[in-house]
């Protein structure tokens, strides 16, 4: 990795060699000191904060620093504790959290870029045997982190990174544990604070989609289908067209797959990241074998569904069902108990109407 311009205190950022500059003005100006770490060189921008290259002055060490931009504080706050939860080899690695009195993230640095860089480099789409290394990569981080309940939200083309040796890992879990509003509102503030809303899941934007349950890893395979999306075509997500007309020699698979993931109607896509990691499989077999295998079937046999599938549809309506029907029970066994026929009558008419609800909606 090699730096130039943006010498040792002076305010002009960095330019990493075969990066485009980072752009605007700096929280921090570079040669600032954090603690023991002196800031060396600006990597990378975000809508809420830069990322610097800094060296530990004691013990010769690099890491990668994420200092906030004005008033983003708690956002940083809420990634570190987020990161700190998690450890893969396809996740970024938390070093520290620094307050003094602003919070600083220490992270590895990763000196191979983002996968923005990449797509850039191909227009007409990154060849498959890469896609799919990325594909895997992405998809375990996203496994891991659904596993312990971390939603990640913001999955798009610059976060995802590359170390030196060309591992791919995801980072940027600034968003994970917010509200399942924040990102709704922030995507339609000035500041456009968190992005593109190219990549969001549509129960994401709108939280009123989710009628009061939660938001799931659903979400991050929506938009893990646009990512697949952009890589392979070269072209903006914005909409999904079918992926012969784009590139015909793509094998047929990728856009069963992501068909599959970018449905609007979350109970339609695949469950579970380990379920796309199944058809990952299958694509990279049929890549290895050189040739088109037979049809596969309606999606649902390209996803299949598991007995410990959680979130069925029906599973989720026999929920809000129940949560429904608690008052008018009461009202029911009250009426039953102490002989009150209205009572009875009342709540068993609550708890019919309920159902023919939930059925209904
Ligand atoms: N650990 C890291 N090592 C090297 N570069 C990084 C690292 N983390 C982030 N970057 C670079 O900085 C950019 C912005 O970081 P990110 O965490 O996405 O900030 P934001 O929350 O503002 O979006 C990334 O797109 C990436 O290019
Ligand atoms: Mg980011």
């Amino acid at each position: 990795m090699e730096f130039s311009g943006g010498t040792l205190g002076s305010r002009k950022p960095a330019r990493v060699r075969g990066k485009l500059p980072v752009s605007g003005p700096l929280p921090l100006p570079l040669g600032s000191q954090l603690g023991p770490w002196q800031l060396e060189a600006a990597v990378g921008k975000g809508g809420q904060a830069a990322v610097y290259l800094a060296r530990h002055r004691k013990i010769d060490r690099v890491a990668a620093i994420k200092v906030p931009l004005d008033g983003r504080d708690e956002r940083l706050v809420r990634e570190a504790r987020a990161l700190g939860k998690l450890r893969h080899p396809a996740i970024v690695q938390v070093e520290d959290l620094i307050q003094e009195p602003r919070p600083y993230l220490v992270m590895e640095f990763l000196a191979g870029g983002n996968l923005a860089d990449l797509v850039r480099q191909h227009r007409n789409g990154v060849p498959e045997e890469q896609v799919l290394e990325v594909a895997e990569a992405v998809l375990r981080a996203l496994d891991c982190a659904h596993r312990k309940g971390i939603v990640h939200r913001d999955l798009k083309p610059e976060n995802v990174l590359r170390d030196a040796q060309g591992a791919w890992k995801v980072g940027d879990f600034g968003l994970s544990g917010g509200a399942v509003s924040e990102l709704a509102n922030s995507l339609s503030s000035a500041d456009g604070g968190v992005g593109t809303p190219l990549y969001v899941a549509p129960e994401q934007a709108r939280p009123e989609l989710l009628q009061g349950s939660k938001l799931d890893g659903r979400a991050d395979l929506f938009s893990y289908g646009k990512l697949l999306y952009h890589m392979l075509t070269g072209q903006s997500p914005s909409t999904i067209r079918p992926l012969a007309q784009i590139r015909p020699r793509l094998h047929w698979l990728w856009e069963r797959l992501i068909f599959g993931l970018v449905e609007e109607d979350r109970y339609k896509r695949p469950a579970t990241a380990d379920r796309v990691l199944d058809a990952l499989g299958t694509i990279r077999r049929e890549l290895n074998q050189g040739r088109v295998s037979v049809e596969l079937g309606p999606t649902r046999h390209f996803f299949p569904r598991r007995k410990s599938d959680e979130g069925s549809r029906e599973g989720e309506r026999f929920r809000r069902w129940l949560r429904l029907c608690i008052v008018p029970a009461v009202l029911f066994v009250i009426g039953a108990a102490t002989g009150w026929r209205a009572f009875t009558a009342i709540g068993g008419l609550l708890i019919i109407a309920s159902g023919i609800y939930i059925a209904w909606d």
